[in-house]
């Protein structure tokens, strides 16, 4: 598969999850995993576009698939893309251990939404938990990164 436009190939066993593949095999460790069950959103990923949980697909179905990380956020100088430079902005994250999963299912919003409402956001959120329960400033900075006036929002 590539990821991250990085061409990465190993071999694994039926049940080797994609987000064990791209932490292991492909050293991609931003890629969190918090629960391994389907439930938290830490290990979100976009396996050809679409926004995926990557530890409720096994690395054999993502073969030849084009996988972007959150390492494949940041802008190609190295310098934080927009979604992530928001939530350093508006303090979107306090432990972090969500935010990988929170940007990536950001981005697939706004992709589908590029101006959505605050409670479209809140919806789009609902399968990422943050154990920080910091969703407040993690709302503000996605709406921020939509280029929407946030001084209205509540900041934690
Ligand atoms: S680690 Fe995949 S949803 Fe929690
Ligand atoms: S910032 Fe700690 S889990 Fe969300």
């Amino acid at each position: 598969m590539t990821i991250n436009g990085r061409s990465v190939s190993g071999t694994v066993e039926g049940r080797t999850l994609l987000s064990t593949f791209i932490r292991e095999t492909a050293g991609a460790t931003g890629t969190h995993v918090g629960c391994d069950t389907a439930q938290c959103g830490a290990c979100t990923v976009h396996v050809n576009g679409a926004s995926v949980k990557s530890c409720n697909m096994f690395a054999m179905e993502a073969d030849g698939a084009d996988v972007t990380t959150i390492e494949g956020m940041a802008n190609a100088d190295g310098s934080l893309g927009t979604i992530q430079q928001a939530f350093q902005d508006h303090h979107g994250l306090q432990c972090g251990f969500c935010t990988p999963g929170m940007v990536m299912t950001a981005a697939a919003l706004l992709k589908e939404n590029p101006t959505p409402t605050e409670g479209e956001v809140r919806e789009y959120l609902s399968g990422n938990l943050c154990r920080c329960t910091g969703y407040h400033n993690i709302v503000k900075a996605i709406m921020a990164a939509s280029g929407q006036d946030v001084s209205s929002i509540a900041a934690e």
